[in-house]
């Protein structure tokens, strides 16, 4: 069934912005202080692969970039006689530059220069998948995947010249970088080459692992159906150089919404409970449901929305070199990954389908025209905390942060496309966290496509919700003192871990409901 009623409520889908349909022209790509550009911008042409910028590797080993594994700064114990020291770059290339014939071959040499993990680090998975695999597949990996895996890692220096400013807590700042860089950078990962990421107590300490080695341990199906979605993404970009660029944006605001005396009224939603953010949603602005570490789990056993996106667009995973820990009023945004493989299942039951074609059109600065964003919901474990004011600020604020785009006119803002952000590892309400986003969308001008993951109740309750608000034209800062008096009046003398039901049968939007209706009919005494 469609449309009232059936699977999906309220504005049809077709009735929502998508770019590149409703953006504005960019302008010239340049580089700026804020925007390091790490390709020639003035040999940019369509279905070329771009020219790395500067030509000669710029080495950099200081507390404001990345550490590349190709910096002579790269040093390893050992060497020519006397000198105690050998460049790890070195040690890198040769032991890469072996023949693998199994698994265990692939594991000695990452080993060779990792020999502080060799005693504890465990490949068993990387065994498992080529156990599992015929035997013309275990060929095609070890002869020609994986060597020109090396070949792409080993490049570095050729493809990555210029020094990746770290984007750190309280910058504002963007990095757009080629896709075959990123396919480099990904390659140095699989491999494990970046220095001083291995531990935990090292300056990288605020940062997500990027080093692979945690996908190789363990013998969990998981682990196999990721590494499987990795090498579709590895054979792809080493059989056809990738020629379009992905940009990477830390975004932070300073200043926020007055909620409480907000005048705005909500914008249009779209609400179904089928399909998913990244199939329905394209064109619009992507909610990664993400960790304060971007990426969350992916490189271990994680295997949620955020981790199945990081996995089918793996050009994502690169943030996770760059990439301070999310702050409160921060966000990333990505422009321009690609999808190369289609999934079935979700968590445990997750599967990799097959390779994907993404035939996603691209921007002027020959991006896909694929926006996600990286916010992190709080996390709860009990139910009634998120209903404390601060708490809701903090969530209010994130989502505004990572919808509002300064500057940019309304008409020319894409929809939002999301759904039960931080309500399934992180324990939150759908209905509250529902009406959390539509606030913040509304204060950001954006329209909302809401994908329920299958909650056909949820999807009915958010609809009435939204249509008795904007009937009776209830203004987002009605909504968010309503909440307020929500937490005071029930969550706050509540002696159960969660409100009655039989009172507040949908906490809180029975309450909302009430409430609002008292409110239109002139009794605002709670105001
Ligand atoms: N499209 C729409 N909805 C989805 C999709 C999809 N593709 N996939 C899942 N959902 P969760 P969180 C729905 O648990 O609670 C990761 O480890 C589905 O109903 O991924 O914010 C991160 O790195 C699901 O239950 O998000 C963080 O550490 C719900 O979205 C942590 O999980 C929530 O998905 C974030 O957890």
């Amino acid at each position: 069934g469609q449309g009232r009623g059936g699977w999906w409520m309220a504005t049809p889908i077709s009735e929502l912005r998508r770019t590149p349909s409703c953006s504005l022209a960019l302008p010239p790509l340049k580089a700026s202080h804020n925007h390091t550009v790490t390709v020639r911008t003035d040999l940019l042409r369509e279905g070329r692969a771009p020219v790395p910028y500067p030509s000669k590797f710029k080495d950099a080993w200081d507390d404001v970039t990345v550490k590349m594994p190709c910096s002579e700064r790269n040093l390893f114990p050992g060497g020519p006689e006397g000198s105690g020291v050998q460049s790890r770059w070195n040690l890198i290339q040769t032991s890469l530059e072996t023949e693998f014939d199994s698994s265990v071959d692939v594991q000695n040499a990452i080993l060779r220069y990792n020999t502080a993990h060799a005693k504890k680090w465990d490949f068993a998975a990387l065994n498992y998948l080529c156990e599992g695999l015929e035997d013309v597949e275990v060929e095609h990996l070890f002869e020609s995947i994986l060597p020109r895996m090396v070949q792409l890692a080993v490049n570095a220096p050729h493809l990555c010249t210029q020094p990746i400013p770290l984007l750190k807590q309280k910058m504002n700042h963007s990095i757009t970088m080629s896709q075959e860089q990123i396919s480099c950078l990904l390659a140095n990962a699989f491999f494990c080459t970046f220095p001083r990421r291995n531990s935990r107590k090292s300056e990288y300490s605020n940062y997500p692992e990027i080093n692979l080695y945690r996908l190789f341990e363990g013998s969990s199906h998981r682990k196999t159906e990721k590494l499987k979605t990795l090498l579709c993404y590895f054979r792809r970009v080493t059989e056809e150089r990738p020629t379009g660029l992905v940009t990477f944006t830390r975004q932070g605001l300073n200043s926020f919404p007055k909620w409480e005396s907000s005048q705005t009224l909500l914008t249009r939603l779209h609400i179904t409970c089928e399909g998913t953010i990244e199939d329905q949603g394209y064109g619009m602005l992507q909610v990664d449901f993400a960790n304060r570490l971007v990426g969350g789990g992916v490189t271990g056993l994680g295997l949620v929305q955020e981790e199945i996106r990081f996995l089918i667009n793996p050009e994502l995973i690169v943030a996770r070199l760059f990439t301070e820990a999310l702050h409160h009023n921060e966000c990333l945004i990505i422009t321009g990954t690609e999808q190369y493989s289609k999934y079935a299942g979700y968590a445990e039951s997750y599967e990799w389908m097959h390779s994907h074609k993404d035939e996603t059109q691209r921007d002027g600065w020959h991006r896909k025209c694929t926006e996600i964003v990286a916010m992190d919901a709080l996390k709860f474990s009990h139910f009634l905390d998120q209903f404390h004011p601060g708490k809701i600020n903090r969530e209010l604020n994130k989502a505004y942060c990572g919808f509002l785009r300064p500057g940019v006119p309304r008409q020319n803002l894409s929809a939002v496309a999301t759904g039960n952000w931080g309500c399934g590892a992180f324990g939150g309400d759908t209905r509250l966290k529902a009406l959390l986003q539509i606030l913040a969308a509304a204060e950001a001008w954006r329209d909302v496509a809401y994908f329920t993951f299958g909650d056909w109740g949820l999807m009915r309750d958010v609809r009435d919700m939204h249509s008795f608000l904007t009937d009776r034209r209830v203004s987002v800062g009605c909504v968010y003192r309503i909440l307020q008096q929500y937490y005071h009046s029930v969550c706050k003398t509540c002696r159960t871990s969660r409100p009655d039901t039989n009172h507040w049968k949908q906490p809180p939007l029975a309450f909302l409901r009430r409430s609002a209706e008292l409110a239109s009919s002139g009794l605002t005494f709670w105001m």
